[in-house]
């Protein structure tokens, strides 16, 4: 039994002592980004323009947790609008370094005022690990920022390199860099629902194979030349150098390899029937990303030889819900046949589409996992003569259209892919 004692210390004080050899120093100040990028000039170039570069003065992000419009007049539509009283979690992902540094939850005009650095290159390079945290009972998670990282501050920067060598600082191997499950850190988000999935969905592809790549080697492309990774650092190979863009749906280059689509149309019964198959070929993750806003929508359209459009007559299940946008412009969708594939929330009172700070269910959810394809069958009347030409697209929308028309938000509708097909 003392034998057995004995080896259960000895098993348990392995991992204790490597924990112990990550030092933080409470003491130590995050640089700003513009020190680092002083030797680091790609790295910073790259990061500047990211939409996590520039968070948390990314003004939607703002407007969304203060409750204003576009012109800075209260709406109410936000997290403040909901709860005047509560500081929220929103800088634990925004602002993560004052949060941290606090221990708690912190009102984001106060983390600003306190001098956040947002996501910095410092912040990024003095974290030591990163837990998941999932209870297998509920199945549910635990995302809050002060459970999940482990931090290393002070003057040692953590990388992917194993022999850099810097007059600035000294220099680490982190194996959590190279992982998802340092992404997991923000890109998961457990409220009442999961209201940011991201990590959860790759993570289910991944484990059915469906995804072989980690979060970096999509998001921090490598290519270009042979070169140095920091003024006075030795040549490095281009395939050991991640570039800090972390593109995503701001961008037409992720766009462009996320879907396929595949049209077919044919005489049937007297109709025109269409099919349509979206599949989710480039995206590690289901398409689209794992946060509720996001949405993308496949419009589809058919027209005689002279371009009159035929008469749709599928029911309700074969056109665009409201979430597509209701007015009278072009990029207006509601009833149009065509589907949306999104996940939006709905808040205890009915009121879509809801934050995940006051979602209580799912209106629907027909995002597409990895490498795999949504059918829509749509029906159109038949002209008396001459060839019919159909035509589906694929928008992608940052945003639902009615939020953007409320707000004031500038919304771009990025066309993903565009398909035609003629029937004689
Ligand atoms: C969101 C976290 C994050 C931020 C912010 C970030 N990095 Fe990185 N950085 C990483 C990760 C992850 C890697 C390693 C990726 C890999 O090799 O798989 C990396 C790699 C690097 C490397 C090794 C060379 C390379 O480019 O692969 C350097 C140097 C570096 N970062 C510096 C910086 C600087 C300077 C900034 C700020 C301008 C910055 N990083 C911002 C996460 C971050
Ligand atoms: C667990 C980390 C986390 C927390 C907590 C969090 N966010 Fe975020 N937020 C993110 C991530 C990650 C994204 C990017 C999501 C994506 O594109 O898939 C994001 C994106 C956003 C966006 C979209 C910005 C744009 O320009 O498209 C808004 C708005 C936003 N968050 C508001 C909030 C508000 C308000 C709160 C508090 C109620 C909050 N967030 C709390 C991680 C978080
Ligand atoms: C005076 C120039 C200089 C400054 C300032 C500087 N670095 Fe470096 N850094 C270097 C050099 C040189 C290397 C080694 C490059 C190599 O070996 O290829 C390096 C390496 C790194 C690495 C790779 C570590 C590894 O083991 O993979 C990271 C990450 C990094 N720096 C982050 C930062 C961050 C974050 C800051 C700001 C707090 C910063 N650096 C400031 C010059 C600098
Ligand atoms: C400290 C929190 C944090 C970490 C760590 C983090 N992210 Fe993010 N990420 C965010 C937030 C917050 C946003 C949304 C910013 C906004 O739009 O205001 C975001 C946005 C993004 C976007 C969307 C950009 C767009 O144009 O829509 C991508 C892609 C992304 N992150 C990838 C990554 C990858 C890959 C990693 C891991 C190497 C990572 N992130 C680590 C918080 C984080
Ligand atoms: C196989 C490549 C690949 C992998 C792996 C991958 N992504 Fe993506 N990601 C994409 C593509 C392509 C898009 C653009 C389509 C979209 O927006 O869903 C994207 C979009 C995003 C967005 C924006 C979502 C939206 O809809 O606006 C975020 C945030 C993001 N990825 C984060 C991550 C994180 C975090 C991981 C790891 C857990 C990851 N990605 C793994 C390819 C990948």
């Amino acid at each position: 039994m003392k034998v057995l004692i004995h080896l259960a210390v000895l098993f348990f004080s392995i991992p204790v002592f490597a924990a112990n050899e990550v030092k933080d120093d409470p003491a130590y100040q995050y640089q700003p980004n513009s020190y680092c990028g002083a030797c680091h000039q790609e790295q910073l170039r790259d990061y500047s323009q990211s939409m996590m570069g520039k968070t948390p003065h990314d003004k939607v992000f703002q407007q969304f947790y203060l409750g204003l419009n576009a012109k800075g007049e209260k709406d109410g539509m936000g997290y403040k609008g909901f709860h005047p009283d509560e500081p929220g979690d929103c800088a634990n992902c925004h602002t993560p370094d004052v949060v941290l540094n606090e221990g708690h939850e912190v009102d984001l005009t106060e983390a600003i005022d306190k001098g956040s650095q947002g996501i910095s290159c410092d912040f990024c390079h003095t974290v030591a690990d990163v837990r998941v945290i999932r209870d297998p009972d509920t199945g549910r998670y635990t995302t809050d920022i002060n459970h999940v990282v482990t931090r290393a501050r002070g003057d040692t920067k953590r990388g992917p390199y194993d022999d850099a060598v810097s007059p600035a600082h000294k220099t680490v191997m982190s194996p959590i860099h190279l992982k998802s499950e340092f992404c997991a850190m923000c890109h998961l988000n457990q409220e009442h629902l999961l209201s940011i999935s991201t990590y959860a969905d790759w993570k289910a592809a991944y484990d059915k194979g469906a995804v072989t790549q980690q979060c970096q080697e999509c998001h921090m492309p490598t290519g270009g030349k042979d070169r140095p990774v920091a003024i006075g650092g030795k040549v490095r190979k281009a395939e050991t150098i991640r570039r800090h863009l972390f593109h995503g749906g701001h961008s037409k280059d992720m766009l462009d390899k996320a879907a396929t689509l595949k049209l077919e149309a044919g005489k049937k019964d007297g109709v025109l029937v269409v099919d349509a198959s979206v599949t989710n070929s480039g995206a590690g993750h289901t398409l689209p990303g794992g946060a509720t806003l996001r949405n993308i929508i496949l419009v589809v359209d058919a027209q005689d030889a002279a371009g009159n459009h035929l008469q749709h007559l599928g029911g309700k299940q074969e056109k665009l819900p409201p979430l597509a946008g209701v007015g009278n412009t072009e990029r207006d969708f509601a009833g149009h046949p065509g589907k949306m594939f999104a996940r939006p929330f709905v808040t205890k009172t009915g009121m879509v589409p809801a934050g995940g700070f006051n979602a209580d269910h799912e209106l629907f959810n027909t995002r597409i996992p990895p490498r795999e394809t949504d059918h829509s069958t749509f029906h159109f009347t038949l002209p008396e003569k001459g060839a019919i030409k159909v035509t589906a697209r694929l928008i992608y929308r940052w945003t639902y259209k009615p939020m953007a028309d409320k707000k004031g938000w500038d919304l771009e509708d990025i066309e993903m892919t565009r398909q035609s097909v003629e029937v004689d």
